[in-house]
């Protein structure tokens, strides 16, 4: 991340003539939440309303922290990212200025030294501390222990020793019959600790490191899956959001993962065993109240007094005056040292707890969904909570308290459980003879899948967890942790307002609001359908479970109305895999309503999507794998879904999540992935000799260039360290794409990944136009991308704009024209309602009030398999009893393609060409 010079509450340092000073209310995704531990956010600016030199933040409530997340090309900010500190009263909503110069030349910057600053970050060769005003936590720079101690502002230390634990084993027992089976355990290595280099309302530091065997591990294994953990510290805060990130990069079929956690010591020695306290989240808010000596529920009676503290986790009465016929055999009363929350699946949790190892465990009655936070301190020693976002989505979890009853008690987040079976990423078939092009593509035929042995490989997937450890110097009420438990679950957002952020064009200007585009009944029944597929899938995730460590936040693809059941199990039909952009279809209706449940949602999805179903190491980095049974099954590596246009929004209104920003430099390297792996060796005509080489790659403009283009513009806003290489390619790339003679209707040709420049495909290598029309190029993002590409640097020559633009008119235009224009036809060409929003967006450039029309017919009258119309049910039917598993709600009529191309084209009509039926206008 690149902090940005700007001066923070440096006012005056920017005082000059042409000064604008503009104000933006950020509010709540939620309800305002109780308590506020530190939160970043971002702001979408104007081009050229400030220059990024020499503007000034301030916040309504005071310390402020600011950086740029992305700049227009004329210098002036696009995106800010902001932090405020943690604070005990929560105003409903911020208000954010920037002053400092418009359009005016460049005063000079000077830097002001930071006003209330509260976080102080000492770094020395062994390791970072940082101090909070609240907590103090130091990060070492080498060895096992990411934490080695956090300690509460009265001095007391409650956690030691962070570190990461990792257990493998190079096979699975089948019938009970595990010999030969080596088992594995492994600690972490830190490679390298660093701290952002602004840090005054907000300190990020980042670890990285890879699993290394312990010294006691019966076997030993080289080291593996290596980790970035993000820890963002606030001032004024005592919580510490904590972002984990790993990568698997063992071998499918001998690396299986049996545990994978974080555990924190938490010093008791000076406690009373009775004064000791466990607090673990249940359900709806609850929480289970254990001391590790029970003094309550005994045969005598220690009195009321001692009781209630014990129960409230406030210190007991002094001993001397308790009932002596307690405090006399306090010895006789057995002492829980370990205390175990297990959820195997996403339906229940068990709690168990024991005396110490050696001894057998004792129920406690569990329930559905545990809260996902556990905390271990005492009265007067306080202690440490440790939570995980999404405990129950991503089963299977755990957590474990041990040796609470010692001197040194421990807290550990079981991210994988080593209770559940050892996680089993090995192919989900045995390939079924199929070793030949001819043989996947003909299998492709009934299951859908695109099989191809050795690229159905789970080598390079990642998966990034969200945990929150909070620091206490008592035992917190247990109110205070089941809002706690919230927060880690729905960590509080702040937002600018839809109308604010539309008028910015910062995420292109191919949606509105839904005040802002008709209030006619077409309008309103599209709007209503929009709504009716958010609550539709949102319910389906419950309804079908759609959950798990790798699961959680992808949904389904295709359904099968026999079985009423989603096809979990045929082939390409399984997980979507951000298959034609729902992605985009639920970001894009979260940015024109604000609505919190689009982005709950959406936010699922981009930490799913990014990394599990796109590839961060090995020769696929940059590439996403195709829909299908297994999340990376499919031989289908392809740009088109590890595209960084999935992620832009919640990237810039997160002030710019650190590990979104990583994959949008992985798909940078998509360009290599290009060379390794041809898209199309399956389906290419045989007589079409190609030999993939970085300066003459064949690639499909949408399905390939595109997701690059998106990480281009990303990095060229980003002002990242390719930002210049990237923006020389787009430059390159907008003169020579037109030259093809028939520009986007070429549909692939000859890329130059050294330059950006592109060349006739081989089938046509005089340029004498080829049109090579697929119904596929132009579902995922490429509009979206362009137009955020010509919203951003509106320069971008006339000849590409016509060229898309072109494409966009003749896609959907009769065969007569399409013959006229390009000497043949396209044939028949499919996915007409999401072509709709092309036909719109040349109706909209162009100006082409007839065009609007067509736009519009072509969304209503698709009448194919993968659309959604006027004339479909806009309900679910309820299935029960005996004909289902569990009772479900079908909409049989659904597909999620369906669902994405009617999302996407409803959001895009309704913006660039007005409400259906209504006089024809275009929008201005
Ligand atoms: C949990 O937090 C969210 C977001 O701040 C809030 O809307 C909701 O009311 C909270 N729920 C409870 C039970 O506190
Ligand atoms: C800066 O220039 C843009 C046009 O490029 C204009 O729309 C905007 O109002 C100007 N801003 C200021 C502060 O002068
Ligand atoms: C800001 O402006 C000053 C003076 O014109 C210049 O020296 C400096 O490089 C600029 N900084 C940035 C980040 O553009
Ligand atoms: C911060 O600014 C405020 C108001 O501008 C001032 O009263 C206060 O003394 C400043 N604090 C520090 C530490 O400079
Ligand atoms: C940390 O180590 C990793 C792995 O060796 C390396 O890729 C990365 O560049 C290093 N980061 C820093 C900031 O040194
Ligand atoms: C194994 O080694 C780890 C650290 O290297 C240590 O924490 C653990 O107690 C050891 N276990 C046994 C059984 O010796
Ligand atoms: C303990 O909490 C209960 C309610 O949860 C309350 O009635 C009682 O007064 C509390 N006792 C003490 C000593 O705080």
């Amino acid at each position: 991340m690149r902090t940005v010079a700007i001066a923070l509450l440096g006012l005056g340092a920017a005082a000059q003539a042409q000064s604008s000073s503009t104000a933006v209310t950020v509010k709540w995704l939620e309800d305002t939440p109780t308590i506020q531990t530190g939160t970043t956010f971002g702001i979408p600016w104007a081009r050229g309303q400030h220059l990024a030199n020499g503007t000034t933040f301030t916040a309504s409530t005071g310390a402020l922290q600011s950086w740029i997340t992305a700049y227009w090309p004329d210098g002036s900010i696009k995106w800010s990212g902001h932090a405020i500190p943690a604070s005990d009263i929560v105003p409903d909503e911020y208000t954010i200025a920037a002053s400092g110069p418009g359009n005016a030349t460049v005063p000079k910057f000077r830097r002001q030294a930071v006003n209330g600053t509260q976080i102080q970050v000492d770094e020395s060769a062994e390791g970072i501390t940082v101090n909070t005003g609240k907590i103090t936590a130091s990060f070492p720079k080498s060895g096992d222990v990411l934490v080695s101690s956090i300690k509460t502002s009265d001095g007391k230390t409650v956690g030691k020793n962070g570190r990461l634990i990792l257990r493998s084993q190079s096979g699975i027992a089948e019938d009970g019959d595990a010999s030969g089976i080596n088992y594995f355990k492994f600690a972490s290595k830190i490679y390298n600790t660093t701290v952002s280099s602004e840090s005054s309302v907000r300190a990020l530091i980042t670890i990285q490191g890879i699993h290394a065997t312990v010294a006691n591990s019966t076997a030993s294994h080289k080291d593996w899956l290596p980790f970035t953990v993000r820890f963002y510290l606030y001032a004024n805060s005592d919580a510490i959001r904590t972002i984990h990130t790993f990568v698997f990069d063992g071998d499918s079929k001998s690396d299986f993962i049996s545990a994978l956690g974080i555990r924190f010591d938490v010093p008791l020695s000076r406690e009373e065993l009775y004064d000791r306290h466990v607090r673990i989240a249940g359900v709806d808010g609850g929480i289970l109240h254990e001391a590790v000596q029970g003094l309550t529920g005994l045969r005598r009676d220690p009195g009321a007094a001692v009781r209630s503290a014990q129960y409230n986790g406030t210190k007991t009465p002094d001993k001397s005056t308790w009932d002596t016929r307690v405090s006399s055999r306090l010895q006789w009363i057995p002492t829980w040292g370990d205390y175990r929350v297990t959820q195997l699946s996403a339906d229940g949790f068990n709690i168990k707890k024991r005396t110490k190892a050696g001894q057998s465990w004792v129920k406690i009655p569990g329930g559905t969904r545990a809260g996902g936070l556990a905390y271990l301190g005492g009265a007067s020693v306080g202690g440490l909570a440790v939570g995980l976002r999404d405990f129950w989505k991503k089963y299977p979890t755990s957590l474990d308290i041990s040796n609470a009853a010692t001197d040194v008690g421990s807290i550990t987040l079981w991210l994988y459980s080593p209770q559940a079976e050892p996680m089993d990423l090995r192919p989900y078939h045995d390939g079924l003879g199929e070793d030949t092009y001819a043989k996947q593509l003909d299998a492709l035929e009934i299951t859908y899948e695109d099989f191809e042995d050795g690229y159905n490989t789970p080598y390079g997937i990642a998966r990034t967890n969200e945990l929150f450890i909070y620091a206490f110097s008592s035992t917190p009420s247990a109110d205070t942790l089941s809002v706690l438990t919230n927060t880690t679950n729905t960590p509080p957002v702040l937002v600018p307002e839809p109308e604010y952020i539309e008028s910015t064009a910062a995420i292109g200007t191919y949606w509105k609001t839904p005040s802002s585009t008709s209030t006619s009944d077409s309008a309103a029944t599209i709007e209503s359908h929009l709504d009716f597929l958010i609550q539709f899938y949102r319910d389906q995730i419950e309804q079908r479970r759609w959950y798990g460590f790798w699961d959680h936040g992808d949904i389904m693809h295709g359904y099968d109305t026999d079985r009423h059941q989603w096809k979990y199990d045929v082939g390409g039909y399984a997980w979507d895999n951000s298959e034609l952009s729902p992605d985009l279809f639920f970001w894009t209706h979260f940015l024109r309503t604000g609505r919190a449940d689009i982005y709950r949602l959406a936010e699922a999805q981009v930490r799913h999507g990014g990394e599990v179903d796109s590839y961060h190491l090995g020769n696929f980095t940059g590439l996403g794998t195709r829909h299908g049974v297994q999340h990376w099954g499919d031989s289908a590596k392809q740009v088109r879904i590890s595209t960084p246009v999935y992620r832009k929004t919640f990237y810039y209104i997160s002030g710019g999540d650190e590990r979104t920003g990583d994959l949008v430099h992985e798909v940078l390297q998509a360009e290599k992935g290009f060379y390794l792996v041809d898209a199309r060796r399956k389906v290419r005509d045989p007589s079409v000799i190609y030999t993939p080489d970085p300066t003459a790659l064949y690639l499909n403009f949408g399905t390939d260039w595109a997701g690059v283009a998106a990480a281009y513009l990303l990095e060229w806003e980003r002002r990242g360290p390719r930002w210049e290489e990237s923006r020389a390619k787009l430059l390159e790339t907008f003169a020579t794409f037109p030259l093809l003679k028939f520009g986007f209707v070429t549909g692939e040709a000859l890329y130059d990944s050294t330059t950006g420049a592109w060349a006739p495909p081989p089938t046509d290598p005089s340029n004498n136009g080829t049109v090579n029309i697929s119904h596929l190029s132009a579902v995922f993002g490429v509009l979206e991308t362009l137009d955020q590409l010509f919203t951003h640097y509106p320069e971008v020559p006339r000849p590409f704009v016509d060229a898309w633009l072109d494409y966009c008119y003749y896609y959907g235009a009769s065969k007569a024209e399409q013959k006229a224009r390009y000497g043949k036809d396209f044939g028949t060409v499919n996915l007409r309602q999401g072509h709709a929003r092309l036909t719109a967006y040349a109706a909209y450039r162009r100006n082409n009030a007839t065009l609007a029309a067509r736009a519009w017919n072509e969304f209503l009258n698709d009448n194919s398999a993968d659309e959604l119309g006027p004339g479909d049910p806009w309900s679910t039917v309820r299935f029960g009893g005996s004909s289902v598993l569990a009772g479900v709600e079908e909409a049989e009529w659904i597909t999620t393609n369906a669902a994405a191309l009617f999302g996407l084209s409803g959001i895009e009509n309704l913006a660039l060409v007005g409400a259906p039926g209504g006089n024809g206008t275009v929008r201005s």
